[in-house]
């Protein structure tokens, strides 16, 4: 086990394969330290890392300047009120009004394996145990557990933290962040993902300045503006070298990530959701978990950082069948049709489909109720028989007889002011009494803090999934939340909204898996607003964004692919002109992109030109050539258009390093050039490589060492968005 406790240092010493994350209880009131985080290091005396030597001291040796103690050490989970001015983890609020926590430390337990978090994603099977290190606040009756969990060979530490109110008095949380770390500020810069609907998690780089600087929702949802993961980088750190940390949270609301540079030139890095807005009553025995935060280190610069990230996420919290599983490619009647379809129009999109190879028809919005546009029917989860006369059987049997699968699109969290359920239920839907809700695409959300809302919900899915033989969801979520009320939380308890839908949201879709293990769930928001850990414990794949314009989607997918494994991103090939930005790329290109991620189509395939369609075996057969390599492999990215604005490049690398797939887009034309050597990355230098042109069927036999020293010569081509596809394969 790698989490050990060293006796004669006083040390709580965590190991990873290449990561070490040391703790020291200092002083006699028993406080949690942080002594350490970052490269592995040999156990050894490593407390004086926490300066109590040096003035101000510990409380028991200057009590006069406690107060400069408690705003100086780096506290494993910092306290609030009495002393630490910079950002806490915890604040508790007691029957009299007071603030002020100081969580001690009381005791602790190693476990073998990692406890599940109730009601939350959480990762599981971790090889290197866990930590339980036991504060608690005696003056309140507060008990914090604070819980390491490690996951060795992936180089990562899942922290999380439960918080119980043990004594008999009434207690209030505002604030119960997921985790707290303190580390000296070398040269780091803060890395962020931001964005916006059709172009989510774009990169952001900026210094770290004194003061907090934090990116955070309180949308209800994670959001497509802002994301719940940062990066600490050294100021050299690129894709292949230098320190990075990085953070991120297993969950899907509200949330703060941020980090503090102090007037002692210390860092605070926090992650948890959100306080604003926040509040749960403790009653005397209650308790509240915080959904887990995900660290790593590594000084393999961000590449490092991503694959640790992708390995634990793929390994140990992604539990659907088809995590390993190729997934079909599916053509969604989205982009195709809008709300304008009906059986004849779905059954000739499929059988055109089923001709070209494709697997799956996904029929999205517009199915039910009396649908035709965006302004009516959300919650009445009927088939339209207008539109699909004989039902979805009779549908889905047609697509069937066609050899494909069928799957379809749902938005059960939501209900629109012109339904049948809205009229029965009018106080359902989220509302401050006496309040007109504000209408978003024209929908409101159901408020599925209450259980009676959750159950009718979830009975309409699980009901439409009876009805036929649907093997695919796209669960979708189009607007954020507002106007927070609800007739479930009296009073104050209406801080506890926000995180109860959330936890609504996690037991619907908990329901699903359970009474439907073998189907395959896409979570999708407005395109890619709810992209995070968190949901990816309920499904294997969300779809990225709504842009599918094959340039734009190289930044998302970069910023994506930066936590996140290929294998969950929903990317697929779509028409031109593209209908997000007007963009003409060519046919080859789109699919390059979309083979990033889980691979289908996105457009009326009964109108493409005769030399798109023809492309299609083709590209569906690439896809099932790659898909194994490309969801399991190890992800390198070698060049950014984000940057460069030239062109862009990634490549994905087997475990065994035997094959690899490198994707090269030139974004823009030059005149005048030569070949760009692009230094490929994750070989074995030993190995020698058939390198294969894809599009040519060239090949040719190249060391994996001049690979990577040296690079391959790749040729401009005349036309701006064209890609090229290498493989590798070790020769044997
Ligand atoms: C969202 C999704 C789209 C599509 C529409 C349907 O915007 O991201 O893919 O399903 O809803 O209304």
């Amino acid at each position: 086990m790698s989490v050990r406790f060293l006796e004669e240092y006083g040390l709580f010493w965590l190991d990873t394969a290449h990561t070490s994350y040391v703790i020291k209880v200092v002083d006699e009131e028993r406080f949690p330290g942080h002594v350490y985080y970052g490269k592995k290091i040999r156990p050894q005396d490593a407390g004086y890392l926490l300066r109590t030597e040096e003035p101000p001291f510990v409380p028991s040796r200057n009590n006069r300047e406690r107060a400069a103690f408690y705003d100086q050490f780096p506290f494993e989970y910092g306290g609030n009120g009495v002393g630490d001015y910079r950002e806490s983890a915890v604040a508790v609020e007691d029957e009299n009004g007071c603030r002020a926590t100081m969580p001690l430390f009381t005791g602790y337990e190693i476990l073998p394996k990692k406890p599940g978090l109730p009601g939350l994603p959480a990762t599981f099977d971790n090889d290197g145990g866990t930590l339980i290190l036991h504060c608690g606040d005696a003056h309140l009756g507060l008990e914090v557990d604070l819980l390491f969990s490690v996951f060795e060979r992936e180089d990562v530490i899942a922290r999380s933290v439960i918080i119980r109110n043990a004594g008999e008095r009434p207690l209030f949380l505002e604030k119960a962040l997921s985790m707290s770390l303190d580390m000296d500020a070398a040269d780091l810069e803060l890395l962020t993902l931001h964005g916006g609907w059709g172009k989510e998690r774009q990169i952001d780089v900026r210094p770290i300045g004194y003061g907090r600087q934090s990116v955070g929702s309180l949308r209800g949802e994670t959001s497509h503006q802002e994301h719940p993961f940062l990066a600490l980088k050294d100021r050299h750190a690129d894709q292949n070298a230098g320190e990075v940390y990085g953070f991120q949270l297993v969950y899907s609301g509200n949330f703060l990530a941020q980090v503090e540079k102090s007037q002692m030139d210390s860092l605070r890095v926090v992650l948890g959701i959100h306080p604003e807005g926040f509040g749960w009553e403790l009653a005397p025995g209650g308790e509240f978990y915080t959904p887990e935060a995900l660290l790593t280190y590594s000084d393999q610069g961000l590449g490092g950082m991503s694959r640790a990230f992708h390995d634990v996420i793929r390994d140990h919290l992604i539990r659907s069948a088809y995590r390993d599983r190729v997934r079909p490619v599916l053509i969604n009647n989205w982009e195709a049709t809008y709300f304008d379809f009906n059986t004849d129009r779905l059954l000739s999109i499929a059988e055109c489909a089923a001709k070209l190879g494709i697997e799956m028809l996904v029929m999205d919005d517009g199915w039910f109720g009396r649908r035709e546009d965006d302004s009516t029917s959300l919650g009445d989860w009927t088939v339209n028989e207008e539109k699909l006369p004989g039902g979805l059987k009779h549908l889905v049997e047609r697509v069937n007889a066609l050899g494909l699968k069928f799957g379809i699109w749902i938005e059960p969290e939501m209900v629109s002011p012109d339904s049948d359920l809205y009229r029965a239920h009018p106080d359902w839907a989220i509302q401050v009494p006496g309040r007109e809700p504000t209408r978003s695409r024209n929908q409101y959300v159901l408020d599925l803090t209450r259980q009676e809302v959750r159950d009718y919900a979830y009975g309409c899915v699980a009901s439409v999934l009876r009805s036929a033989n649907i093997e695919y969801v796209k669960w979708d979520m189009n607007r954020q939340l507002t106007d927070l009320g609800s007739v479930s939380l009296p009073g104050r308890r209406m801080g506890e909204f926000s995180h109860r839908y959330v936890l609504g949201v996690y037991e619907m879709q908990e329901r699903l898996l359970r009474d439907f293990p073998d189907l395959l769930l896409e979570n999708c928001s407005g395109g890619g607003a709810r992209f995070d850990a968190g949901m990816l414990y309920y499904s294997p794949q969300i779809w990225c964004s709504d842009d599918t314009d094959a340039i734009e989607r190289l930044k998302i997918q970069e910023g994506t692919a930066l936590a996140y494994p290929l294998s969950a991103m929903g990317a697929h090939v779509s028409a031109c002109p593209n209908h997000e930005v007007g963009r003409v790329t060519p046919f080859e290109t789109r699919g390059y992109v979309a083979l990033a991620g889980t691979f289908g189509y996105e457009l009326d395939i009964t109108g493409l030109s005769p030399e798109e369609r023809d492309a299609i075996p083709g590209q569906v057969a690439l896809y099932h050539r790659f898909a194994a390599l490309i969801q399991q492999g190890d992800y390198y990215r070698i060049a950014s258009c984000a940057e460069n604005h030239e062109y862009d490049c990634y490549m994905v690398v087997s475990k065994d390093k035997k094959e690899a797939l490198v994707t090269y887009v030139q974004v823009l034309a030059r005149p005048n050039c030569r070949s760009r050597m692009i230094r490929l990355k994750g070989l074995d230098p030993d190995a020698v490589y058939l390198v294969e042109r894809v599009e040519r069927g060239e090949t040719r036999l190249i060391g994996g060492d001049l690979l990577m020293e040296g690079g391959i010569a790749l040729r401009s081509v005349p036309g701006d968005f064209r890609g090229q596809l290498l493989y590798l394969k070790a020769d044997e």
